[in-house]
């Protein structure tokens, strides 16, 4: 009996051999459909192949996609559990030709798989056509030697396939196996088809047509092919089971279930064992692919799978959180296929164990108030609209789940009332936002959140992504269009762009339309809303047209980089200086990140080196970044930093990187653990290379350091390297010798200028040249006066030639001027004998003066001044000679 992993390959390479590409399953977010919640058929990866927009080096291809159907168009959550053949989770088989074969080679192929690898009963198989496709059912008769009863004719969308409302589309033949006649249910078309008797296993579309927006159908460039199978369908009839669940993946699920829950695995606990085991494989492969819980959009559909097989946990009595510990069953399973699954086990098993931890403080509580208020209920009767928004406002029971656990009563809920409280709820929000006081032109913001939800963000695992446009805003009123020359701002329900936060700035790059193309500039966000700031470049830009964002690539990078390096560095300060080093403010842009912490002194060139250290010896460690989301309370039980005076929501996102010898935290070995909704390298060694430009203030207590990653660090040390090079060389050293070199040649300046100023004192007393009066005294009534101009001095030497100047003459009055470059100092002196006549203080008020100075200060035997203009000199000598005169 073939595993369900054998049946995949089977078919995988069955179609390899028919040269076919074998293309990797595409992650569950879909990127190239912005009207998909999740992918939900092999075909969603390729839908711009069959439109001829986007050609590939293949044009046979064959995948085993992974499927989501819960939210959205596509949603079999409810009837999960209940069924045979319903999942939120399955695998479809496809094979496709994108312009090369068509219904000639498809339907063969498909029938010898069937029939000879497969080895199934032929007489047991039979076909459904569109009705007016004569050429299928030619190729079937023709091929399959199908009689005509067993090519049945469907005229309804039953046999004309399309992804959506718009897209590539076809008629289409599916197959279906007979189960017997002991099993109740009639063929295809027939009265009694939802029987389980006849079970469609594989559905051939013959893509032909796209369906426009104006309701109009075109042909398609090229007729192709796509095909799909559901794995655990085709796996049942091989393996001889009826129901999906007994085959051997979800069986091996089940029993995991059972057995961590002491339980039966079948009688009447079977069902909430199949619930379990589908939304475990759902809720696993969401969170591979990079969806995490929230309230909102994708997130809340995951919380709803999630808390509806909580609840089925809880059912079984299971005392404590059941869901995580079922996963090493499922990685066993599917890990092999699907890599992702093993790569994301710890993540998944953590935010599984933190979610059920906090949904079971309330699910108690919760299910108290469902059965109090079903024990006041009429047989039959639905639950009110206001009870099941308290379940879900102050529980947190999403909708689905309690129509859950009605349906075991044969009860429905009220949904009008539901929606009405929903409403009023809504309804207070705007009445409290309006009088926050925020400003008049966030109301756009706010309005097109209440009417669309916040935005969805998509960039933590992608930097290009489909999405609508939901509003173009030119000045702050909605336009439906756009053209060249005009700055638009525009909101898309989902994006690839990291709107600014965090430190972290707004993402840039272009957004294409089918008619018009846009370059934007900057990313922001209000009220959950992103808004892209945007320069229309070309044609037109419509509100409601589909759009490709496409994020700067090379500007991201740099900027993921910076982010995850002022993670590094803000463990390495605390590390090296202490902790008390908090975060105060961060700026991740491109070109360089900025980090403020509290500390109140400089950082010395030791410490600096040091933390450089530590940071890139987690870079070249090379360790990988993952991301989780839990409560602010478990995050800090983790050791997580946070920021002071923050206020956190319901749930954080934390980021974990570098693996430290002896670390901290309850693993134990993460070193640097934050809160953090920015964008992260993959890993710590993405990062490159680190250095810091040094620190300076940036208030009181608090330092700042700036720093680079990457090439521009690199092109940084270079620039340096480059620079000591030439001092190097300047000096005649080895690099490593010019700090010596360069204290060498400080001490010996140091001694030049003490020489260079005794000399010019010796020069100056000696009347060396330049002077422009000799040294003598005139004697002016009585009093000798030595008064001369200096060069080449300055004015801290003139007290000790004026000194040397009463020593000389004995008794006598000296006044000296020394010219420095713009600057004048005047100094005057008074031998004591000498001081009753005349006075230095006045000596140097009546020169400075004539100069455009002003005062001077002193003794009667020493004082000194400062002027502006030297060649006023002569003037001043002549005003203390006046002075002198009496
Ligand atoms: N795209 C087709 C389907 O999903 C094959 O059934």
């Amino acid at each position: 009996m073939p595993s369900l992993n054998e049946i995949r390959t089977t078919f995988l390479e069955y179609f390899a051999r028919n040269g076919h590409e074998i293309v990797e399953s595409s992650p569950l977010v879909p990127r190239n459909d912005p009207t998909l919640m999740f992918t939900a058929a092999g075909m969603v990866q390729f839908k711009n192949l069959f439109t001829g927009v986007e050609h590939r080096d293949y044009t046979r291809a064959t995948t085993a996609q992974k499927c989501v159907r819960a939210g959205g168009k596509h949603n079999d959550l409810d009837n999960v559990g209940y069924t045979a053949r319903h999942h939120t989770f399955f695998e479809m088989l496809g094979n496709f030709s994108f312009g090369d074969y068509f219904k000639s080679e498809a339907i063969p192929l498909a029938w010898d798989l069937l029939t000879k690898e497969f080895g199934i009963d032929a007489s047991r198989l039979l076909v459904t056509v569109y009705h007016t496709d004569d050429e299928a059912v030619e190729i079937w008769k023709k091929h399959a030697g199908l009689p005509d009863d067993r090519i049945i004719r469907i005229a309804t969308d039953d046999n004309f396939w399309s992804a959506g409302p718009t897209g590539p589309c076809g008629p289409c033949t599916e197959i279906f196996y007979d189960h017997g006649d002991h099993i109740p249910g009639g063929p295809p078309g027939s009265p009694d088809e939802d029987g389980d008797r006849f079970i469609e296993i594989w559905n051939l579309v013959f893509m032909q047509y796209e369906q426009m927006e104006d309701g109009t159908r075109r042909d398609l460039p090229n007729q192709s092919i796509d095909t799909g199978m559901g794995l655990e369908r085709i796996g049942a009839l091989l393996q001889g089971k009826h129901d999906n669940y007994d085959t051997d993946i979800l069986r091996a699920l089940i029993e995991a279930s059972a057995q961590a829950t002491g339980t039966d695995p079948d009688g009447p606990q079977n069902i909430h064992h199949r619930v379990i085991a589908d939304h475990l494989r759902s809720t696993s492969f969401l969170m591979a692919d990079g969806v995490m819980p929230s309230n909102e959009g994708r997130g809340y559909v995951l919380r709803r799978i999630m808390r509806r097989a909580m609840r089925h946990a809880h059912l079984l009595g299971a005392k404590d959180p059941l869901m995580h510990r079922l996963v090493p069953a499922l990685v066993a399973q599917m890990g092999q296929p699907y890599p992702e699954l093993g790569r994301a086990q710890s993540m998944i098993q953590e935010t599984l164990l933190s979610e059920e931890t906090r949904f079971r403080q309330t699910l108690d509580r919760g299910l108290r108030l469902l059965d109090d208020e079903v024990a006041n209920l009429p047989e039959g009767g639905a639950l009110s609209g206001a009870a099941a928004f308290k379940l879900y406002d102050t529980f947190g029971f999403p909708l689905d789940l309690t129509q859950d656990a009605l349906r075991e009563q044969g009860r429905g809920v009220d949904i009008a009332g539901f929606d009405a409280a929903m409403a009023e709820q809504k309804a207070k929000a705007r009445a409290a936002w309006a009088g926050s006081g925020e400003t008049a032109d966030a109301a756009i913001w706010f309005d097109l959140a209440e009417r669309h939800g916040t935005t969805e963000f998509l960039g933590h695992d992608t930097e290009q992504a489909e999405g609508q446009i939901l509003a173009v805003v030119d000045g702050n009123a909605p336009v439906a269009e756009a053209k060249p020359g005009q700055t638009v701002q525009i909101v898309v329900n989902q994006t690839p762009f990291y709107a600014e936060s965090g430190g972290q700035v707004g993402d840039s790059g272009t957004l294409t339309t089918a008619e018009g193309r846009a370059r934007i500039t900057d990313t922001r966000k209000s009220v959950g809303v992103f808004i892209h700031f945007a320069e229309i470049t070309e044609g037109v830009v419509k509100t409601g047209a589909g759009a490709v964002l496409s994020v700067d690539h090379d500007r991201r990078s740099l900027i993921r980089a910076n982010h995850s390096a002022t993670h590094l560095l803000n463990e390495a300060l605390r590390e090296v200086l202490g902790d008390h080093v908090a975060q105060r403010g961060s700026l991740n842009a491109p070109d360089r990140l900025r980090f403020d912490f509290s500390h109140n002194k400089a950082l010395t060139l030791d410490e600096i080196a040091e933390i450089e250290t530590r940071v890139n010896n987690f870079v070249r460690q090379n360790a990988a970044v993952t991301t989780r989301i839990m409560t602010p309370d478990d995050a800090r039980g983790l050791g997580a930093q946070a920021l002071f005076g923050e206020k956190y929501g319901d749930e954080v996102r934390v980021v974990s990187m570098g693996q430290a010898d002896t670390g901290k935290g309850s693993d134990g070995k993460t070193w640097s653990i934050e809160l953090c909704g920015g964008t992260h390298v993959a890993r710590t060694g993405d990062i490159g290379l680190f250095v810091t430009l040094g620190d300076s203030a940036s208030s009181a207590g608090v330092r700042r350091i700036e720093a680079l990653t990457g090439a521009a660090a690199f092109d940084y040390l270079s620039g340096q390297d480059h620079r000591l090079a030439q001092a190097a060389l300047m000096l005649k050293s080895g690099a490593a010798d010019v700090p010596d070199r360069l204290r060498g040649l400080l001490d010996e300046r140091k001694a030049l200028q003490n020489e260079v100023a005794q000399l010019r004192r010796e020069l100056a007393m000696a009347g060396g040249a330049g002077q422009s009066e000799q040294p003598g005294a005139d004697t002016i009534n009585g009093v000798p006066l030595l008064a001369q101009v200096l060069n080449g001095v300055t004015g801290k030497d003139l007290p000790g030639l004026v000194d040397a100047h009463k020593e000389r003459l004995g008794s006598g009055a000296i006044l000296l001027i020394a010219d420095a470059g713009g600057k004048v100092a005047v100094a005057a002196g008074v031998t004591p004998d000498l001081t009753e006549t005349v006075s230095a203080v006045d000596m140097v008020r009546v020169a400075v003066a004539p100069m455009g100075g002003k005062g001077g200060g002193g003794r009667a035997d020493m004082a000194q001044g400062g002027a502006k203009d030297a060649s006023a000199a002569q003037a001043a000598i002549d005003a203390v000679k006046t002075l002198l005169k009496g």
